[in-house]
């Protein structure tokens, strides 16, 4: 189905007004959650005669930073003074930013004061002011435009993790210098302080490496798969391609530090490696040429374990050291499946030489030697959990992906660890089962924020010493579905609010009802700041199903199902072209006489994020599903939200489907008065990996027919087959084939369809974008 276009600007609930002198002052809305906030009864109002006085260097980079800030919000910056405001400046109201070195407190602590006559933060780091000043950024930019009333308060507060962090994928896909900053801008003002960038893997090697200019040049361009990759005009191929250049990364570096953001660099080896081996073929075991690969999975291309590769990556990490200032270089380790070394022999003529156990042990070694090196250019190794297995390096820091074992195990044998289990805490698993997502995994496997914020990074089974390893946790945001920055946007907030929070609040101090109290407001100012988050969260879902019989009108009654992905209560009614606010509070599923129109939006602390939407009911409408609304056959291997591979531009069709084994359900169809099922059928390309292992455990339907056929079963897989239709060669001009599929008997009860393309068409795979029961005349 279509993703629908991007709504348009939201509608926002309150517009900025003229305040009276006594207007009352806002309630804190912030996220992170300080670690302590007393609210006083007073208030100070900030507007345009306000000025901060900022003593020190420090103090005036961040105070200029926090006017950056402000402006990017569509805020009118502050006046800074380069020293402490005299008694005549008093009194236009003040605030005053400083660091005191002399006192003690936390790492990248603060203390905020707002008093009715002046605000003062202080704080012994340069960190902890950045951040007092993100606070005090967050109160300005809570909703209100011109003057903010703030109430007197008193906050000390410091991060609960020295590793807040963000992965993001450049790999798989590219971003813009631009679109990465505007990333650490934001990261920054959610209190992230690590920028975890993949900048390899099999899809594209994007960092340019002055010693090996091919990795750039050849192994950050791919040809991508089906229709996208052809120029149809021309026929000739298109590529896809992008890198950054030492200068852009050490612009982006700089940009990040005056953030207080590390940028840790992922170089991901020995597995995850075709592009590298596609520009340098003698990195490899096979010693052939291969293309950079468009092909989405695991990949068995493993970097081979000669002198000269080894001498390869202390000349790549060289550079790498010099361009990342930080402490951590992510070395990768995760996912190399060992064929080609199992296959090599050099590779088993080296592990026999070293007296390993096998190639698992190898791994360890190569990890090893990589520690080596990276020591040798003053760097720590850090690297995902596969690093543990065959014996961990005597300093490698894990990050703990495939669950928290990884993590404790790690912890539990004295080393730092980062946790960012999938489970938890990858963006790229899809927040709601709204049409309106961007590609990524999809239901049964979501994660809503609910999930994101339940996430605890120091498991009870360690000890005292054994928690304090745990450095802090990451949410990864993988592109690998996803080409476009607005997916990235999309799929990263305001999810990687309940990461911040976790990250910087105390644990007692967090709660969740309270989290979506405060997140409106940070709805907000995503919406001043032009970030584009997801507003599928916001989203009012409504499922409707026929109801059998008569019911009270010609075309029978259906019982309306609506939801909220966060649980905000909402408003609707029932009519047909009104415009007002809902009113009717919906508080269970609604009998409603077909046709109908009705509106309805969620209502997150009373304001409106989302615009009202509009559903309009019909019999016919309700004869149909799209492949979101129907069921996929899970038990059978992965589900993905896939992008078409065409139109060149312009939106492209999204098709949720079990790759494995395509396959989709419609419980409990209403197939009483039905003569034929039509189909809109897409078709994408084959785009995994092609491990033989895998492909053995693909399940396709025999074809019965020189290009395969629509196949209906009645109430299971296994079942009758209902209706058949055969497949044509093509698709249509449009992407689609529709196809008309006539019972083979009529029914006269709902019955469950699983819905079907048979045939193995490699590279290509017809997928299903919509089903329609057609009655009977
Ligand atoms: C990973 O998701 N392969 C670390």
């Amino acid at each position: 189905m279509r993703r629908f276009l991007p709504i348009a600007a939201c509608l926002l609930a309150l517009a900025g007004h003229a305040r009276a002198a006594d207007e009352p002052a806002i309630v804190p809305s912030l996220i992170p959650q300080p670690a302590s906030m007393q609210v006083g009864s007073g208030s100070f109002a900030v507007d345009a005669n306000t000025t901060i006085s900022a003593e020190g260097d420090a103090a005036l980079r961040v105070a200029e930073r926090f006017n950056g800030f402000l402006s990017a919000a569509g805020k009118t910056p502050l006046r800074v003074l380069a020293r402490p405001v005299d008694e005549q400046e008093q009194g236009a109201s003040a605030i005053r930013f400083r660091l005191d070195t002399s006192s003690g407190g936390r790492p990248e602590g603060y203390a905020l004061d707002i008093d009715t006559d002046r605000i003062d933060l202080v704080a012994h780091d340069e960190a902890g002011l950045f951040y007092g000043a993100v606070t005090l950024w967050q109160l300005l930019t809570q909703g209100e435009a011109g003057r903010a009333v703030l109430p007197t308060l008193h906050i000390e507060d410091a991060p609960r993790f020295p590793w807040r962090g963000y992965m993001l994928d450049s790999a798989r896909h590219f971003q813009s210098v631009a679109q990465v900053k505007k990333l650490l801008d934001t990261m920054a003002l959610h209190k992230l302080n690590v920028f975890h960038w993949h900048l390899t893997d099999d899809q594209g090697w994007r960092i340019e490496i002055k010693r090996y200019p091919k990795l750039a040049r050849i192994g950050s361009c791919r040809i991508p798969a089906g229709d996208a990759g052809v120029d149809a005009a021309t026929g000739k191929p298109v590529r896809y391609c992008g890198w950054y250049t030492q200068d852009e990364i050490r612009d982006i570096v700089a940009y990040a530090a005056a953030r207080h953001i590390t940028v840790v660099p992922e170089i991901d080896l020995p597995g995850h490696a075709t592009a590298a081996i596609a520009a340098y073929p003698r990195l490899g075991t096979e010693g052939r040429k291969i293309p950079v690969t468009a092909f989405r999975g695991i990949h068995s291309n493993l970097f081979n374990v000669e002198e000269g590769t080894f001498r390869f990556l202390d000349h790549v990490f060289t550079e790498v050291a010099q361009l990342f200032p930080g402490e951590y270089i992510h070395i990768g380790g995760d996912e190399a499946i060992k064929d080609q070394w199992k296959a090599s022999k050099p590779v088993q003529a080296k592990i026999r030489k070293l007296g390993l156990k096998d190639e698992t042990a190898l791994q360890s070694w190569f990890i090893h030697r990589l520690e080596t090196i990276l020591q040798a250019h003053g760097k720590r190794l850090l690297g995902w959990d596969e690093i543990l297995e065959g014996g961990l390096a005597p300093d490698a820091t894990v990050m703990s992906w495939r669950g928290i074992e990884g993590g404790i195990e790690a912890a539990k044998q004295g080393h730092d660890v980062v946790m960012s289990p999938t489970s938890s805490m990858y963006l790229d698993y899809l927040q709601t089962d709204s049409p309106n997502e961007f590609p990524g995994r999809p239901a049964p496997r979501l994660i809503p924020m609910d999930k994101f914020y339940a996430f605890e990074p120091v498991p009870a089974q360690l000890d005292a010493t054994q928690q304090k390893h745990v450095l802090g946790l990451q949410a990864n945001m993988w592109t690998t579905d996803n080409r476009s920055f607005a997916g990235v946007e999309h799929n990263t907030f305001p999810r990687l609010l309940a990461v911040a929070e976790t990250g910087w609040t105390p644990k007692e101090r967090k709660d969740y009802a309270s989290f979506l109290r405060r997140l409106p407001a940070w709805t907000h100012r995503y919406e001043a700041l032009g970030v584009g988050y997801a507003r599928t969260p916001f989203e009012v879902i409504a499922d409707a199903a026929l109801l059998p019989g008569p019911g009270d009108s010609p075309q029978g009654d259906a019982l309306v199902t609506l939801a909220n992905p966060l649980g905000y209560p909402i408003r609707y009614a029932i009519d047909g072209a009104g415009t007002d606010m809902p009113k009717l509070e919906y508080r269970k599923p609604l009998r409603i006489k077909l046709p109908a129109r009705l509106r309805a939006v969620a209502l997150a602390e009373g304001r409106i994020v989302h615009p009202v939407q509009r559903f309009d009911f019909s019999r016919t409408g309700l004869l149909a599903r799209t492949d979101e609304q129907l069921q996929t056959c899970t038990a059978d291997g992965p589900v993905l939200r896939m992008e078409d591979d065409g139109p060149a531009t312009g939106v492209r069709a999204l098709y949720n489907v079990a790759i494995m084994a395509p396959c989709w359900q419609w419980k409990d169809a209403p197939l009483q008065d039905i003569a034929a099922i039509e189909v809109r059928a897409g078709r994408l390309p084959y785009l995994f990996n092609q491990r033989a292992e895998e492909d053995a455990a693909r399940k396709y339907l025999p074809a019965k027919s020189a290009h395969g056929e629509l196949d209906v079963r009645l109430d299971s897989c296994d079942g009758e087959t209902i209706a058949t239709a055969p497949l044509p060669a093509e698709a249509g001009a449009d992407g689609f084939a529709t196809l008309r599929a006539p019972l083979a008997r009529e029914l006269d009860a709902p019955h469950s369809l699983c819905l079907r393309f048979s045939g193995d068409f490699r590279p290509r795979m017809w997928v299903l974008d919509r089903v329609t029961l057609s009655p009977t005349p």
